[in-house]
């Protein structure tokens, strides 16, 4: 057995609801181990709320999420998605097993995401999708790139992996796109281990995504009694959440409030504790965006440089602190780069994938942990 580390501040530790464990036993000891059973009835309803009404499907990851939306939106060879180069694969991968081309935009410099100036340039008549990623749950003018998305005929999909909680203008991130994806995966701000969602906000997409992710079948319409036998109606996959997951999920969904707020005023203690750490390094933290609620999934900032920011990720190893590094931008990497049809420029991409580090932030992070990283910083010279 591993011994554990006990001085070092782990990235992440995936958060145990508090009553995980009574759930997952309730869970177990019912008839229903499979997906779409009471408890992932009980977290769709809960998350439906979190998302202005819109109708949730759980799937087994956000990759599969991802995957479910672009097969929804029957994407193929004939069409592209327009994905930011700094993201994760599985944005890129979901868009490629559709057959479509993947087509990499830059990123806006202060939300590291797209932005409408770099998605139009990139738009032809061959685009039929945008893959808008939320990094760190920052965004800003999405409801204009809605509106754009909207007058030229393509679906809007937000990847909000890293904003549930976020909100911009009032409205909550993952409501603003034709579909949106959720991931629950550990290191996210709600957890079941492994887990996703496709957010529906287009009602006349719903049919289509309950059919694609119940193996190209109307079984949803035979569980709810709307037909009395059910059959192939086109492609599809299983892109189910086993009930003893959405167990674990609905406890985390019950303790968000309280973990939200841990990662909220851990996020300010970092905020107050490293002010003498940015100007005396030239460090930046990413600017305050209007109207905007941070969701506080992630802690980060820019080095002054590549060289400084691979220096301090050693010094915080020396110190027992798991700080981290974060994507590549895609169009950079061998893959990326050998399916890329256009030599489109990813300037910020490029830079900030060198240049960004993540410290320690999880949703039940003890001051002590921040504490010790604000220590860290603070005894680097370099
Ligand atoms: C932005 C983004 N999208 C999608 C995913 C994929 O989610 P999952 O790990 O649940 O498949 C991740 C995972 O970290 C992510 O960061």
């Amino acid at each position: 057995m591993v011994t554990p580390d006990k001085k070092r501040v782990a990235f992440n530790r995936p958060y145990q609801g508090k009553r995980a464990a009574e759930y997952v036993q309730q869970a177990l000891s019912s008839h229903h181990h499979s997906g779409d059973g009471p408890w992932t009835l009980k977290a769709t309803q809960e998350l439906a709320q979190m998302l202005n009404g819109a109708d949730v499907l759980l799937t087994p990851s956000g990759t599969h999420a991802l995957e479910l939306a672009c097969m929804t939106l029957d994407l193929g060879p004939d069409d592209e998605v327009i994905i930011p180069s700094f993201t994760f694969t599985s944005v890129a991968t979901a868009a490629l097993r559709s057959g479509s081309t993947v087509r990499f935009a830059d990123v806006d410099h202060d939300t590291l995401g797209l932005s409408l100036a770099t998605v139009v340039p990139l738009v032809n008549r061959r685009t039929r999708a945008v893959i808008a990623v939320h990094y760190a749950g920052r965004a800003r003018d999405l409801q204009d790139l809605r509106d754009y998305c909207d007058s030229q005929e393509i679906a809007l999909i937000e990847d909000a992996a890293h904003a549930l909680g976020g909100a911009l203008e009032g409205k909550p991130l993952g409501s603003f796109g034709h579909l949106s994806c959720l991931s629950f995966h550990e290191t996210k701000n709600l957890s079941c281990g492994e887990g996703g969602a496709l957010v529906v906000n287009d009602p006349q997409l719903l049919r289509l995504a309950r059919i694609v992710r119940e193996k190209g079948t109307n079984r949803f319409d035979l569980f709810n009694g709307y037909v009395d036998k059910y059959t192939w109606l086109g492609p599809g996959s299983s892109f189910l959440l086993s009930d003893i997951s959405a167990a674990i999920l609905c406890a985390a969904i019950e303790d968000f409030p309280v973990t939200q707020n841990r990662r909220r005023s851990a996020s300010q203690g970092y905020d107050a504790g490293l002010d003498d750490f940015i100007a005396r390094t030239g460090f930046t933290r990413p600017v305050q965006l209007p109207n905007h609620l941070n969701s506080h999934h992630m802690y980060y900032m820019l080095a002054s440089s590549d060289a400084k920011r691979d220096a301090i990720l050693d010094h915080c190893r020396n110190s027992h602190i798991q700080a981290v590094f974060h994507y590549q931008s895609l169009a950079r990497t061998p893959f990326g780069s050998s399916i890329a049809r256009y030599a489109d420029p990813t300037p910020v991409s490029d830079d900030v994938s060198r240049r960004l580090l993540r410290l320690p932030l999880y949703s039940d992070i003890p001051d002590q942990a921040v504490a010790a990283v604000i220590a860290a910083f603070d005894g680097w010279r370099p």
